[in-house]
């Protein structure tokens, strides 16, 4: 199953993707993260060793790489390759973590919004194209902010779609629109959740705003200093607190999409 987790910028896109990966590689699946944010945060979330994360480079940093990859024998400047053979770079790069987990971090697709179509944009978006998932393999890609970066490429083969909002009205904004691209992208399982809830205040709120959607509300996380303290302490919310509020709605939601992946794949 291909899991991607979306959303504004700082709604908890990270946290979620993270920890849900871990939860996936604790109960035996074969999980592969893949980080699709330049900041890079992913690994901490994942509690990736700290001499491993120093040495982790982007893919989207890898000049050589790239070079050799999108370089066309023969053709003048500015004209490249942009199908490059990746086939390779998943086995090559990934790092591993806890659980046996893997990660893959690919860094983030530049200047999206004008269609560039650099070398590198090329490289990262058949990377993402290209990850076939196998039988009992669950890849989840922590998507950068945003729904630049969303296109025919990097959507292809999405399972599950989360959208995540935290209770704001630009937050919400940005899920119709993200929700509405994600359907007309073919995806099919597209699901809304709410992090970040201090109290049932803001759940009705956001219950009464996407009442007409045709996504309804999925899933909440309620607001945790639990996962603000790992944070600042540089450890993984699931290993600095497992019983912590937040880290508990997370494991709920986990059941739930083990329930999808067995009505999807299983059944
Ligand atoms: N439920 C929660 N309770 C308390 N703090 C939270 C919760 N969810 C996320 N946070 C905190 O909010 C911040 C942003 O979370 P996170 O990095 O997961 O968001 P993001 O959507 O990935 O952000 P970005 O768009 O920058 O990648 C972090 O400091 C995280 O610890
Ligand atoms: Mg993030």
């Amino acid at each position: 199953m291909k899991i991607a987790v979306s959303g504004k910028g700082g709604v908890g896109k990270t946290l979620i993707a993270g920890t849900l990966a871990r939860l996936f590689a604790k109960d035996g699946f074969k999980v592969l993260a893949i980080d699709n944010d330049s900041a890079m945060n992913l690994s901490y979330t994942l509690g990736i060793d700290k001499e491993v994360k120093s040495n982790i480079v982007p893919i989207s940093e890898m000049k050589k790489l790239i070079e050799e990859r999108t370089t066309l024998e023969g053709a003048g400047p500015g004209v490249y390759n942009i199908t490059p053979q990746v086939a390779d770079i998943p086995d090559r790069f990934k790092v591993s973590g806890p659980d046996g987990l893997q990660l893959l971090v690919l860094g983030s697709i530049e200047e999206p919004a004008t269609g560039c179509l650099c070398p590198e944009n090329a490289l990262i978006r058949t990377l993402l194209y290209n990850l076939f998932v196998k039988r009992d393999e669950v890849i989840i890609v922590d998507f950068e902010a945003g729904m630049e970066h969303l296109g025919r490429g990097t959507a292809k083969g999405i399972d599950v779609m989360l959208v995540i909002t935290e209770p704001s009205q630009k937050s919400l904004d940005l899920c119709a629109k993200i929700i509405e691209l994600s359907k007309k992208l073919g995806i099919i399982n597209i699901y809304l959740i709410a992090n970040k809830i201090f109290d049932d205040t803001q759940l009705d709120f956001i219950n009464q705003k996407v009442n007409e959607w045709e996504v309804p509300l999925y899933h909440s996380i309620p607001f945790d200093s639990e996962i603000g303290k790992a944070d600042l302490n540089g450890i993984s919310p699931i290993d600095s607190n497992p019983d912590a509020k937040g880290v508990q709605a997370i494991k709920n939601l986990y059941s739930k999409l083990k329930q999808l992946k067995l009505e999807l794949f299983d059944l």
